[in-house]
């Protein structure tokens, strides 16, 4: 714990806040307020992929796999449960709602017409739509949706517990479901260059001093070759359960490509971080089936499967899966998507 402690508290002590960082807080804060004055249950929903920049002015960086399909269908779940949901997702990855007609293969003027110089919505799309907008219109008149975005590791991790600390008054009636594909390894600040890295050797510049005390920088040219020597990104679950946010319900995601190994890591990370479920996937399957692993049902697993039958989904992506009136995570992570 004092090892957890301590690396918090040196990776925010160099690693700058995002410069949004305040207007989030802002929004955050007002935003829990109203829905704790409501007694509602809030959700911390992040999804999407993280990015690990390699230079200041940044031109490159390296990627974290995740189009936000999982954080976006959950976290319109836990709106149609009555959750308030905080969604911070990577910037440009699929939003809740808007999802139904972004990132495929058509353009969203596809499912629009010219009717006499007015743009309506094709007859074939109307009923999907309506039903989504009907959705989507009630939750910004209740205002139960506050979207917040993120890039890099250093601006989800800064995101992430400045959130995590507000919502903490909430108690159990806060729940994180982590579903965003986090970078393990990342470049300090004090080991990035700060302009364009070149591959020409005659352009390279380094980070070290003469006497070579300063560090190399992370990522450099060494000869013709790239070199990127990466370091590790604390876990901050540790500190999520312990100290951002001790009662509130806290779902971890588990990626994997290697079937023989995802039970046992989801098992691991539940023994390591003590927190309340993991919910594991498998890169290629993770759109079928996930498996649950909580302390509650004593480690053991289940699986979740959408029957191969309704692999497909309907246009409008409501959930048929839904019935009964709570929201379960076991809901939220199975919905079949498209993209
Ligand atoms: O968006 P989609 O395309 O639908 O894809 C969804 C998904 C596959 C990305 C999603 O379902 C998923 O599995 N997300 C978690 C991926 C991931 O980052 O797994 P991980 O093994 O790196 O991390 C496991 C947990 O540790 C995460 O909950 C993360 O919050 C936490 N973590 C990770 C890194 C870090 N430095 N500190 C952490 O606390």
């Amino acid at each position: 714990m004092a090892d957890a402690r301590q690396a918090e508290r040196d990776y925010f002590s160099n690693e700058p806040p995002p410069k949004d960082l305040t207007a989030n807080v802002t929004l955050a804060r007002e935003f829990i307020a109203r829905h704790d004055h409501d007694r509602r249950r809030v959700v911390l929903v992040t999804s999407g992929g993280t990015t690990v920049p390699l230079e200041a002015q940044t031109v490159r960086y390296i990627d974290n796999f995740s189009a936000g399909t999982r954080g976006a269908t959950s976290a319109e779940y836990f709106l149609r449960h009555g959750y308030a949901v905080i969604f911070l997702h990577r910037q440009f990855s699929l939003l809740p709602y808007s999802r139904h007609y972004s990132h495929n293969t058509r353009s969203f003027l596809d499912y629009m017409r010219d009717e006499d110089g007015r743009v309506v919505v094709d007859e074939q799309h109307q009923q999907d739509m309506l039903e989504v907008l009907r959705q989507y219109t009630q939750v910004k008149r209740e205002g139960r949706l506050l979207i917040l975005s993120f890039v890099t590791i250093t601006e989800y991790l800064w995101d992430l517990r400045e959130v995590a600390q507000l919502m903490r008054p909430l108690g159990p009636r806060a729940m994180f479901y982590l579903a965003a594909a986090v970078s393990d390894f990342f470049v300090p600040r004090d080991r990035m260059v700060e302009h364009k890295i070149q591959s020409n050797e005659e352009f390279a510049v380094t980070n070290e001093s003469s006497d070579g005390t300063a560090p190399a920088a992370a990522a450099r040219t060494e000869g013709r070759k790239l070199v990127i020597d990466l370091e590790p990104v604390p876990k901050f679950l540790k500190q999520l359960v312990d100290g951002w946010a001790p009662d509130g319900i806290i779902v971890s995601f588990k990626l994997e490509t290697d079937p023989s190994i995802l039970v046992k890591k989801a098992k691991y990370a539940l023994e390591k971080y003590s927190h309340h479920l993991v919910i594991g996937n498998l890169l290629n399957t993770r759109k079928w089936e996930v498996v649950f692993v909580s302390k509650m049902e004593g480690f053991s697993e289940k699986w979740i499967r959408v029957p191969a039958n309704r692999r497909t989904k309907s246009f409008s992506g409501v959930p048929s899966l839904v019935g009964s009136a709570d929201l379960s995570a076991k809901e939220a992570a199975s919905e079949p998507s498209q993209s």
